[in-house]
């Protein structure tokens, strides 16, 4: 019966993650190729969680979120931001960020809308545009420091643009857009009149007192703006899949109608842990992102050792790194042969991107690991500096 799979879907399969997971766990390299921490986050968080199932909150939660997840959401917003945001019209739950862009792109987007974005990008926008009908139209970020180039972003938009999907702090690069760049997206979208949908689950792991700039805070902008973020990273518990969206009811209520479609709820005894856990002290949110930066220090030193040109990133816990100065003319290639030449795994950038020639080279690490397996990886890798 031939590919029962959707046309719009095809080019989606198996995704690089899977198979570079799957390439580590045979071979026994180190996997640093997908973004899962190896520790967990707040014990009160994990002990609240089991309070809660004890306590039986395991049956569906009402279809917004627990009236106290969306209350620390709310509140999340503006103590770090001083965002006000209505709990109760403005804040939707969702099964982690990426139901929240499903939900989002699918309630906004007609089939033949573009949707502008960067690249590299998360895997889940492109699926999910295509999955729309809609048109993905981008605009490349170039090692090494990844800037916003005027000209293409312009040329990305058109009359048919609906959104801009950017994500900030970002995933792969490890970028934090600055002020400028925002304002100059911001002003293209309000010149287009267009959505910005924002991704901000990196936001609270940000190094170096750089400072991650949330759309919704900058001037007219929350009339157009639905943020997105996560508990997964924040919290290191990406496995509870507790995500949500806020922006103007209209659009909230949008995501929501598709929403209940997909998941309708998820992750009930969580709901509740996870908005404990944004209540949480500066401690904990300062703690998890000094100790990430140690832990991009050890990489990056290890990587620059072992003869690879980095990308410092300001944020996230990933890093981009070129191979081409160890004589690689091809990541995706080099990424299949790591596990054999050091026992490391990371993945190709070029398989996040359209234009697969700005990224031909660059491999991307993840170091949300425990310092021991960085120290382990570090020294591995240095065999290839000897090769
Ligand atoms: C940029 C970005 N957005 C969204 C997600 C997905 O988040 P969640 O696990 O909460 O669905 C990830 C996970 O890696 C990500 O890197």
């Amino acid at each position: 019966m031939g590919n029962p799979l959707v046309g719009r879907m095809q080019g989606f399969g198996t995704t690089i993650f899977a198979e570079m997971s799957a390439l580590a766990l045979s071979t026994g390299a180190i996997n640093l190729g997908q973004g899962v921490p190896d520790t967990d986050g707040p014990q009160e968080m994990l002990d609240a969680a089991i309070d809660a199932i004890s306590s039986g909150r395991n049956q569906y939660p009402p279809g917004a979120g627990v009236p106290e997840l969306l209350e620390a959401i709310a509140a999340h917003q503006k103590r770090f931001y001083g965002l006000s945001v209505d709990p109760a019209r403005e804040v939707l739950v969702t099964a982690g960020a990426t139901e929240a862009i499903a939900a989002v792109i699918l309630g906004l987007c007609e089939p033949a809308d573009e949707v502008v974005m960067f690249e590299p990008y998360y895997d889940s926008y492109a699926a999910t545009i295509a999955l729309a009908g809609a048109v993905r139209r981008t605009s490349v970020l170039r090692f090494p420091d990844f800037a916003v180039d005027e000209e293409t972003l312009r040329a990305a938009f058109s009359p048919r643009t609906r959104m801009v999907l950017l994500n900030t702090p970002h995933n792969p690069t490890g970028k934090v857009f600055s002020r400028a760049e925002l304002d100059l997206i911001c002003s293209l979208a309000r010149e287009h009149d267009a959505w910005v949908v924002t991704d901000e689950v990196y936001e609270h792991l940000v190094f170096d007192g750089v400072e991650h700039i949330p759309v919704a805070s900058l001037p007219d902008m929350a009339e157009r703006t639905i943020t997105i973020s996560s508990a997964g990273k924040t919290f290191s518990a990406t496995g509870w899949k507790v995500g949500w969206l806020h922006g103007p009811a209209a659009a909230v209520a949008a995501a929501r109608t598709v929403k209940q479609f997909l998941t309708y709820v998820a992750s009930g005894p969580f709901q509740p842990a996870i908005a404990m856990a944004l209540g949480l002290g500066d401690d904990v949110y300062q703690g998890a992102a000094s100790s990430l930066q140690a832990k991009r220090d050890l990489l990056c030193e290890g990587l620059s050792a072992a003869g690879l040109e980095v990308a410092r990133p300001s944020a996230t816990y990933f890093v981009i790194a070129d191979a081409a100065p160890l004589g690689v003319s091809d990541a995706l290639d080099f990424c299949r042969r790591m596990p054999a030449l050091c026992g490391v795994v990371g993945v190709p950038v070029s398989v996040l991107c359209d234009d697969v020639d700005a990224a031909r080279t660059l491999v991307r690490f993840a170091f949300c690991k425990r310092d021991e397996v960085l120290e382990e990886a570090v020294t591995r890798l240095g065999q290839l500096a000897s090769r």
